[in-house]
């Protein structure tokens, strides 16, 4: 069975030098692809730029934007299942220079954001090549469970996996702690290393899958 897994961050370019990026580092969505690929999955990665070896055996494809992971995504079309871990960033700039940017002695420099495409939506309700498993991962501050369950039903996808970012939990940490989100309820899983979250991920789709 294929798989196809989203991982770090995106980053947008204001001009050659300079770019609007976050925190990920892609450790959760790269532990996600190994552990697919050690239960026998075909894992082709999508990652923005991180400091992590490409995953042995996984197809990697390394991109920079959120439209470069879209376009990549689209293309590893079809798959049976997918695991949207990216960070992607939610804005671009609009008005990006191709020229480095000098300061112009006003003291102030207005860049116009424009929303990026929505992964994880787009393969959700892609009209006739949506995997049969969809999941996405929830990073929120605050009200995680009750903002994550909307996520899941705006998004479309079928599981989502809620995670509470903060300075030391989610982003950049080696621990993640999450609840899964699906249609017949939520799952808590106790904060542990991000290969264990990804491991007991890959056997929640083994066990859908009825694969033994
Ligand atoms: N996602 C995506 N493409 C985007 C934004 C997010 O594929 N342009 C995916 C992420 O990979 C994740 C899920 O959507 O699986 C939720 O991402 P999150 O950052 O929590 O939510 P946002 O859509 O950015 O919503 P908000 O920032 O308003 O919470």
């Amino acid at each position: 069975m294929k798989a196809l897994i989203t991982s770090g961050p995106t980053h947008e370019p204001i001009d050659p030098v300079r770019f609007i990026g976050n925190r990920s580092s892609g450790k959760q969505g790269h532990a996600i692809a190994a552990a697919m690929r050690d239960a026998g999955f075909d894992v082709t990665l999508v990652t923005g730029p991180v400091h992590l070896p490409d995953p042995e055996g996984v197809t990697t494809i390394h991109v920079t934007t959120a439209k470069e992971m879209l376009n990549a995504c689209l293309a590893a079309l079809p798959t049976d299942i997918v695991v949207c871990a990216a960070a992607v960033g939610d804005w671009r700039v609009e008005n990006a220079q191709d020229k480095k940017i000098k300061k112009d002695g006003t003291g102030l420099l207005t860049l116009t954001l424009t929303e990026n495409p929505d992964i994880l939506h787009t393969l959700s309700t892609h009209l006739n090549q949506r995997p049969k498993l969809v999941i996405g991962f929830a990073a929120e501050t605050q009200n995680v469970v009750e903002y994550a369950t909307a996520k899941r039903l705006k998004k479309k996808c079928d599981w989502i996996l809620a995670n509470e970012v903060s300075d030391t939990k989610g982003f950049d940490a080696e621990q993640n702690e999450v609840t899964l989100i699906t249609d017949v309820g939520t799952e808590r899983w106790a904060r542990q290393g991000k290969p264990h979250i990804a491991e007991r991920l890959v056997r929640k789709i083994k066990l859908h899958f009825d694969m033994p």
